[in-house]
């Protein structure tokens, strides 16, 4: 039987890339950085280790409380051991940049996802700035980085829309003499420039030609800060579709981060007849925040514009799942990227909701789909997740919405991301 109405008012976990990044920067600023509401999952866990191994004195102190102890731009050590950075590709990718640009040598690994993601795209700017890589072949992890000191300063343009590519060259620019400009044709998340500014950073941006140029000037000193971490949009993203398709569900997720680099799911679940209303819209830690209250409500298929993409590009796992339970087709274009991420999540999630009974055509750019009408699926499985915790998550959220459940082949990704969805989603549908 399909699940219960969400109800009552819930608050996700700290965004994800922002946590990354409050480490990160914290262990460059000289002195004491405080972070609140980080988000405790593997992921961010890993560059803590990683900022440690580099020197940083990072504590605990409480949920979510945490403090840094920086050594300041161009103070990284050696690290001793391999830098372990798990299933993350925001740890490896960032910290990759970080390294580029101090006369240190690391090795980086991770699991058996990570191992097969893509590294060339931080590999060549990074290289152009004067750091040596040795990678496995075809340019993944396992990987050996030689920083350069100096490095030298270059000027970007992204050759693919990626907010991790984007920050690697930033924070290498951080310790290289003079100013690292990138450019950038379609914006991507926007966290590593709020931050850097936060962190009293020299940085500009601009616009030239229609593209979004920034640019930093390297070996100016961080100001150690105090943080506040917003609820992460790609969190709540599962349940305001949940709350979306369960009949009877009135939600509310509290303190949810709405910067508009991150926040297309609400415009396009809204555009499909979704029932989202923002409260409380304000400010915290220069990010935009709102508590979402989400009432079940009957929606349509639509054609998903991909210029949206880069601001759910996380969200449209669920999105699918979505789209299953709409009134006709949906159909999304332009997603390469997510053949890419930590599965190939346009086959991944083809393949699963083909097996809970769900009508999808994949296509090499996204994937159409035809759905119930708000009829149950028919549930199933065990669907096959690739070490992919959003894959794991929106499975869930199906199963929410199938007459058998569904069942998900390994549950245990989800902690890189979202430790206490589980509880969370018990919480809501109690
Ligand atoms: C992230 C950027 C995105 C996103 C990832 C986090 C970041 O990756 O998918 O979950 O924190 O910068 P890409 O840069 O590969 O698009």
């Amino acid at each position: 039987m399909p699940a219960g109405p969400l109800r009552g008012s819930i608050a996700v976990p700290g965004d994800k890339s922002i946590s990354h990044r409050s480490l990160i920067l914290g262990a460059c600023a000289v002195g004491e950085t405080r972070i609140a509401g980080l988000l405790e999952g593997e992921d961010v866990l890993a560059t803590a280790a990683a900022m440690r191994a580099m020197g940083a004195d990072i504590d605990r102190l409480g949920d979510g409380e945490w403090r840094v102890q920086g050594v300041g731009i161009g103070g990284l050590l050696q690290p001793e051991a391999a830098i372990d950075c798990g299933n993350s590709g925001t740890s490896a990718r960032l910290l990759m940049g970080l390294v580029a640009s101090h006369g240190i040598t690391a090795s980086f690994v991770g699991d058996a996802s990570l191992s097969k993601r893509p590294m060339g795209r931080v590999i060549e700017p990074l290289s152009q700035m004067g750091a040596r890589f040795t990678p496995s072949p075809g340019g993944t992890m396992p990987l050996m980085l030689e920083g350069a000191h100096p490095a030298v300063p270059i000027r970007y343009r992204l050759p693919v829309a990626s907010a991790q590519v984007k920050s690697a060259v930033l924070l290498a620019g951080l310790n290289t003499p003079g100013i690292t400009t990138v450019i950038e044709p379609v914006p991507t998340r926007d966290h590593s420039e709020r931050m850097l500014r936060g962190f009293g950073a020299q940085l500009e941006v601009g616009e030239e030609d229609g593209a979004r140029v920034i640019r930093l000037t390297g070996q100016v000193d961080l100001q150690p800060q105090d943080i506040t971490v917003p609820g992460d949009p790609s969190s709540a993203a599962f349940f305001m579709v949940a709350a979306t398709l369960v009949e009877e569900s009135d939600l509310t997720i509290r303190n949810v981060g709405m910067n508009p680099t991150r926040a297309g799911l609400v415009g396009v679940l809204r555009a499909m007849g979704a029932n989202i209303e923002e409260i409380d819209a304000r400010e915290v830690g220069g990010e935009p925040v709102a508590d979402l209250r989400v009432r079940h409500a009957p929606i349509e298929g639509i054609e998903v514009d991909p210029a949206v993409a880069p601001s759910m590009i996380d969200e449209f796992p669920v999105l699918f799942v979505a789209a299953a339970l709409a009134q006709g087709t949906t159909v999304t274009r332009g997603l390469e990227e997510l053949r890419v991420k930590e599965s190939d999540r346009l086959a991944t999630m083809a393949a699963a909701l083909e097996a809970i009974g769900a009508r999808v055509e994949e296509r090499e750019d996204g994937l159409t789909i035809h759905g119930t009408g708000g009829e149950p699926l028919a549930g199933g499985g065990p669907v096959a997740t690739h070490l992919d915790h959003r894959i794991a998550m929106s499975m869930a959220i199906a199963g929410l919405v199938s007459r058998d459940g569904v069942e998900v082949d390994d549950t245990t990704p989800i902690a890189t991301s979202f430790p206490n969805f589980m509880m969370l989603l018990d919480e809501a549908t109690r």
